[in-house]
């Protein structure tokens, strides 16, 4: 995916409706899968906001920079060179795919993910890439600040538990044995994290739907978004 040359102004960004489906919800939900899943079925491009959390704090960890450092940090952030493309992430034009799923960047991102400065500049590529086209973009902060005039707002939510089960099954049909506390307790931690930071906290945005997630398919959840999107077109 191509960033697009000119940066829209913010009084055009919220002037007009936009075609962009803005799924937000906690760790753990079933948002990127749901989203993909939604923009195939709709002939839409998905993005995955949190894959460009995750990359800048890779870039940042392999520069060895800390946050506190804050002159360090815009360097790094003013040669970012982050590119989606096809359900790949790239870093200085290397696939980081799997890279920024790894235990040690999930574990870094949440920090990085909270820093005023590193949201700055995501939402900027992100308003860039979803100003043309039409999108379905997943978050914590998509309705909210992202894409406020996004012409459906859902948010997503399980509980916990739900969402530790999900986890705790994918992790053993990828042959490891987990452990549910740990993972139900690596959830509750990323939840508190993610709804009490100063930085755009995740909250449900005033105009969203919550879609409760916690006794549905994936099947019966992608329905229910593509039908609503279609009742309110
Ligand atoms: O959805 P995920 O687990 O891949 O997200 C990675 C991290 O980035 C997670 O700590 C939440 C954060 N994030 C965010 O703060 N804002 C977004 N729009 C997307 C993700």
């Amino acid at each position: 995916m191509e960033w697009p040359g000119a940066v829209p102004q913010n009084e055009d960004m919220t002037a007009s409706v936009l075609s962009l489906i803005a799924i937000d919800g906690p760790s753990g939900v079933g948002k990127s899968t749901t989203a993909k899943r939604v923009a195939a079925r709709l002939g839409w491009q998905y993005l995955d906001t949190g894959a460009m959390y995750r990359a800048a704090a890779l870039a940042i960890h392999r520069a060895g920079v800390e946050l506190t450092d804050r002159p360090a940090l815009e360097r790094v952030l003013s040669r970012l060179d982050l590119s989606l493309n096809e359900g790949r992430t790239y870093l200085a034009g290397g696939d980081v795919s799997e890279a920024i799923r790894s235990q040690e960047v999930t574990r870094l991102v949440t920090p990085v993910s909270a820093d005023v400065r590193v949201r700055e500049v995501l939402v900027d590529q992100q308003r860039r890439i979803g100003a043309s086209g039409r999108w379905v973009v997943d978050g914590r902060d998509i309705g909210t600040v992202v894409f406020t005039q996004a012409c459906c707002k859902v948010f997503l939510t399980a509980s916990p538990e739900a969402r530790a089960q999900r986890r705790f099954l994918e992790l053993q049909a990828k042959g490891q044995s987990p452990d549910f506390d740990a993972v139900l307790a690596d959830l509750q931690r990323r939840d508190l994290a993610d709804s009490t930071r100063a930085a755009s906290p995740l909250r449900k945005a005033e105009d969203a739907v919550e879609l409760d997630s916690s006794g549905m398919s994936l099947d019966q959840v992608v329905d229910w978004i593509v039908a609503r999107h279609q009742a309110h077109a």
